[in-house]
């Protein structure tokens, strides 16, 4: 088994990243491991920045939120954007044999991989070709994002803070809301899942929640909205996942970058929602759209936890001989999964879902 090894935190930063790093290095040191920590995700790996961490770096990074290694949500070796056409789309080179190159030069027989799906489909690729090399390569994942959106796992590191920063958000919106007999919409992260929305609705008592997994139709929000008003409850407070959709209408979409892998950024819904609730029901609305805010500062205690026991789940599965993992939980229990599980996929909301039901016998409007 090789002794050294590379750490990577890829994708979308998010609360519990050292956590994860440091749970994956103090073991690893204390077992004579060298640890090098590969800068700004695979972009780091291509670009060949990578440096041996100290017991130093790793120490005192437990509650910092972010990731003392950066990360880039823009690299993927097997499709390095170099460029962009006259077509609009990205011209892409495939530099995974000149990372295998530098792994072999660096020694580096283990890759553990902080990060999502894409992430998790990057490092399946790079093992995929130092297969086809004859090239040693490991790979172990730590399944990473505010979204919660991985397959294989029931919970990712980040969710639980992300879903603590919209609850206080909502809570806050509230008391405007009632203060001022509004409708607020808050618009909430999550791309094509609407976990985050779900959880953080939920735990604030918004009145609507609305997710990608169930498409929407404004006219009975607005009906959900006027009732409430009949009820004496002069403001509602609506809860939308950036991912969500009007029934027969498409998901709203911000930005395009090419040079992603994953292209789409999502965003505009909270204010299409807020102006038609004014438009249909004359109640003053207004939209807030959390955004990264929902990613930033420190990880809640939970997810403290979680990346401690899944960056520890990462190297003793490195330690005891195990191929290309991915950490996980399954049925509220540490576990482990093939890598290639998660790939190309995203765990949405399923309509059995024990919270999604909760929220229905509560009554929470979900606009279908
Ligand atoms: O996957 C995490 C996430 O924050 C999504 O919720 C969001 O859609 C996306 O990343 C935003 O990406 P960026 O940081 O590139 O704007």
């Amino acid at each position: 088994m090789g002794k050294r090894i590379g750490l990577i935190t890829a994708g979308g930063d998010c609360p519990g990243l050292n956590a994860v790093i440091r749970a994956v290095a103090k073991p690893a040191m204390r077992e004579g491991f060298e640890v090098l920590g590969i800068a700004d995700g695979f972009l780091g790996l291509i670009e060949d920045r990578m440096r041996v961490l100290t017991i130093a770096d790793v120490s005192g990074i437990l509650a910092q939120g972010g990731t003392i290694l950066g990360s880039s949500n823009k690299a993927n070796p097997s499709r390095f954007a170099v460029g962009i056409g006259a077509d609009g789309r990205a011209i892409v080179e495939d530099r995974r044999d000149a990372c295998l190159g530098l792994l072999r030069r660096e020694r580096i027989e283990t890759l553990i991989v902080a990060g999502g799906d894409g992430s998790m489909t990057i490092a399946s690729e790079l093992a995929d070709a130092a297969r086809s090399a004859g090239v040693p390569l490991n790979v172990m994942g730590v399944p990473k994002t505010i979204d919660n959106d991985l397959e294989g796992t029931e919970i990712t590191f980040g969710f639980q803070t992300a879903v603590a920063i919209a609850t206080e958000a909502i809570d806050r919106v509230k008391t405007t809301a009632a203060s001022h007999h509004r409708v607020m919409v808050v618009e909430v992260m999550g791309r094509n899942a609407g976990w985050i929305a779900l959880f953080a609705g939920v735990a604030s008592g918004a009145d609507v929640i609305l997710i990608p997994e169930i498409p929407f139709d404004l006219e009975r929000i607005g009906a959900c909205v006027r009732a409430r008003g009949a009820r004496g409850k002069r403001y509602s407070v609506i809860c939308v996942a950036e991912g969500a959709r009007p029934k027969g209408g498409q998901q709203f979409v911000s930005k395009v970058d090419p040079t992603s892998p994953d292209p789409i950024r999502l965003g505009g819904v909270g204010k299409a929602v807020a102006d038609e609730m004014e438009k249909r029901t004359g109640i003053e609305s207004r939209h807030v759209v959390l955004g990264h805010v929902q990613r930033g500062g420190t990880p809640v205690a939970g997810d403290r936890v979680l990346s401690t026991l899944l960056g520890e789940r990462a190297i003793s599965m490195v330690m005891e001989g195990k191929r290309n993992r991915m950490a996980a939980v399954q049925h509220g229990r540490l576990t482990d999964v093939d890598i290639r599980v998660p790939c190309g996929k995203q765990r949405t909301v399923p309509e059995d879902d024990a919270m999604l039901r909760a929220a229905k016998a509560l009554e929470i409007e979900f606009g279908a």
